[in-house]
């Protein structure tokens, strides 16, 4: 359930944008560019479904998708991967998770939700850059259960043990993908050596 995507061009740009002087712009870039390299690997397992495919030729068997796909990326820091993952799945949907982890309590709180109507139907890829306590992590995943989500996968850049631990406690039934499995996290929640916080790196 737990799978660290190990990659040479990943790898590069992962310790690009961790340096504290990566501006903004490249910051952005590199997120995009891993999410990219990441789609592969955490949409390996998708389920598919035989259909017949007519080639200029003759006539052979063929595969699809079996549900549609749909990327959640839990704002604000998770629509940094939005682009890569739609650069290779463009005709995924996308919904929409508000959450803000309190950075007294570290608790998340809600405050937008947003999904297409397919959901329960759907693959959900859920896209954070970090995942810390896990605590914003569970409570996405939480929410999109009560919508009706029900075969659901994250994938985040920078993971620490302790939020792995929450997840795989509190969702066992949800893989996590993450190429950067980091020593753990501060006194403040933040993840070590981590990379900042993304999201105040990706939007200013
Ligand atoms: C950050 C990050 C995750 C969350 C991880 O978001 O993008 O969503 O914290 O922390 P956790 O695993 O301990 O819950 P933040 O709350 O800073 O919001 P932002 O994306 O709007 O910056």
């Amino acid at each position: 359930m737990n799978h660290l995507i190990e990659h040479p061009v990943i790898n590069d740009r992962l310790a690009r944008l961790r340096q504290r002087d990566c501006p903004s712009s490249e910051f952005r870039r590199y997120v995009r560019e891993i999410a990219q390299l990441m789609v592969p690997a955490v949409t390996a397992t998708l389920e598919t479904q035989t259909i017949e495919v007519t080639t200029p030729m003759t006539t052979t068997q063929g595969e699809h998708l079996s549900h549609p796909v749909i990327l959640v990326p839990i704002l604000r820091a998770g629509l940094g991967m939005l682009e890569g993952f739609l650069q290779l799945l463009p005709e995924a949907s996308v919904a929409h998770i508000g959450m803000s982890r309190n950075e007294e309590t570290l608790q998340p709180e809600s405050y937008y939700f947003n999904a297409p109507e397919q959901l329960p139907d759907a693959d959900v890829l859920i896209i954070d850059p970090m995942l810390a306590t896990g605590g914003t992590a569970a409570a996405a995943i939480s929410e999109l259960k009560r919508h009706g989500a029900k075969r659901l996968r994250l994938a985040c850049l920078v993971a620490a043990p302790e939020g792995i631990q929450h997840l795989n406690h509190s969702h066992p039934d949800v893989p996590i993908f993450y190429p950067a499995l980091d020593e753990g996290l501060n006194e403040s929640g933040y993840i070590l050596p981590g990379l900042g916080d993304a999201g105040d790196r990706i939007f200013g």
